[in-house]
């Protein structure tokens, strides 16, 4: 929970813990949502402190009518800036998969579990480093994701990384055991859910990186096959 401004009283500085918050962004969904719509609104979406982090909204992107939807976490360094999610190196290497895989990102719609940046300065106080959202941020935030699913009605929804997959299949849900896999969920016709990209990037040397991008494309390769199937 944030801190409060700090209040000075005769006993000297006291910092007061308070809820500033609305802590859902359920109140700021337009009442007859359309994607643009509810893009607008989440323009001005207060309802955590990620706001005042972020230097914008991070809103998904992608046809209205995309059969597949993936969810990342959050907004990274240049989403953030440029307001546009995965087009920073995570978005690049999801393109080169989904190009592997024979999925066109044109059909794709590209979205986050939490739609502003968190970060914090760096040692050195340069670089913005990424933070992990916690639950209650992801909980804050899902709203959104909630009226994006339901707008786009995507055929399949690819969970990267466990942030994703946990808030779309539950908390136990374990990427390492069961990634690659189509779930039964209220959401779609499956759920899948793999690694992040961003984990693709940070493997700690050349051959586990192969490695990984390899098991990466495979997971999206069983994503393809199943729109084929049932096509
Ligand atoms: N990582 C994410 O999870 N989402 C983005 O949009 C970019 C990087
Ligand atoms: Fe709203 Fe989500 Fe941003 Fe929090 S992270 S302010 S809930 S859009």
């Amino acid at each position: 929970m944030p801190i409060a401004p700090v209040h000075h009283s005769q006993e000297g500085v006291v910092a007061t813990r308070v809820k500033p918050y609305a802590e859902s962004a359920a109140s700021y969904v337009p009442e007859r949502p359309t994607l643009e719509k509810v893009r607008t609104a989440a323009r001005g979406c207060k309802a955590c402190w990620l706001w005042t982090l972020g230097t914008q909204t991070v809103f998904g992107e992608g046809p209205r009518q995309a059969e597949v939807m993936f969810v990342g976490e959050q907004p990274g360094d240049q989403e953030d800036k440029t307001g546009r999610p995965f087009v920073g190196p995570a978005g690049k290497l999801l393109d080169r998969a989904l190009d592997e895989a024979g999925i066109d990102r044109e059909t794709v719609y590209v979205t986050n579990a939490v739609k502003h940046f968190k970060w914090e300065r760096g040692e050195r106080g340069t670089r913005r480093i990424h933070k992990k959202p916690n639950d209650a941020e992801v909980r804050a935030c899902r709203p959104w994701l909630d009226a994006e699913i339901a707008l786009v009605r995507p055929r399949v929804v690819i969970a990267l990384g466990a942030t994703a997959a946990q808030a779309l299949l539950g908390k136990q849900f374990r990427v390492t055991k069961d990634r690659g896999k189509a779930i039964p969920s209220a959401l779609a016709e499956a759920v899948f859910a793999t690694v992040h990209p961003s984990a693709v990037l940070r493997a700690p040397d050349p051959a586990a990186r192969a490695t990984a991008e390899r098991d990466f494309i495979a997971d999206l390769e069983k994503v393809a096959r199943h729109l084929q199937a049932r096509a």
